[in-house]
């Protein structure tokens, strides 16, 4: 009785560790939901810096870097919190300030 017992309590555990298993994972995705989605007006059109859109992701810092643009270009269609900060938490890059 008791070995019975024993089982249904670590078949009941192991239920419980897959069902609620965290497979959702919050990332700061561009229209995506939630507080990291990263958001622009949607009547802002790209500029020719951003595409390819992922070689702009990833050498957007670069650029910035570089002096060949400055921040200040960036935030005439970037609102820092919503399309900048949101990211840069999630990387660990330092946070873009106004
Ligand atoms: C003319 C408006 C405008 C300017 C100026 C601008 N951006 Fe953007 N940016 C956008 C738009 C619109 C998107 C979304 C593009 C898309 O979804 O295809 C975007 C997307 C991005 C993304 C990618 C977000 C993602 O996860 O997909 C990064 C990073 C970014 N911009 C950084 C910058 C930086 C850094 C600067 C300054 C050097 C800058 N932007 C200047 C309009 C602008
Ligand atoms: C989709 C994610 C994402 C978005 C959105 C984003 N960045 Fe970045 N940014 C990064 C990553 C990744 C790095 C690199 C961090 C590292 O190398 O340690 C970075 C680094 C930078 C750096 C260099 C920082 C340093 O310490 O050298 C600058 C400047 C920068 N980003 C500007 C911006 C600006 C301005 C915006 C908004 C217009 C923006 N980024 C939006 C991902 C993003």
């Amino acid at each position: 009785m008791r070995r019975i017992a024993l089982i249904l309590a670590v078949l009941i555990m192991l239920a419980l560790i897959v069902g609620f298993y965290p497979t959702y994972v919050e990332k700061p995705v561009k229209d995506g939901s939630g507080p990291m989605a990263i958001r622009l007006a949607p009547e802002l059109p790209a500029p020719q810096t951003h595409s390819p859109l992922d070689w702009w992701q990833t050498h957007h810092m670069d650029v910035v870097n570089q002096g060949h643009l400055t921040q200040d270009d960036c935030l005439y269609c970037h609102d820092p919190q919503t399309s900048c900060n949101n990211c840069h938490n999630y990387v660990g890059a330092k946070p873009i300030t106004e």
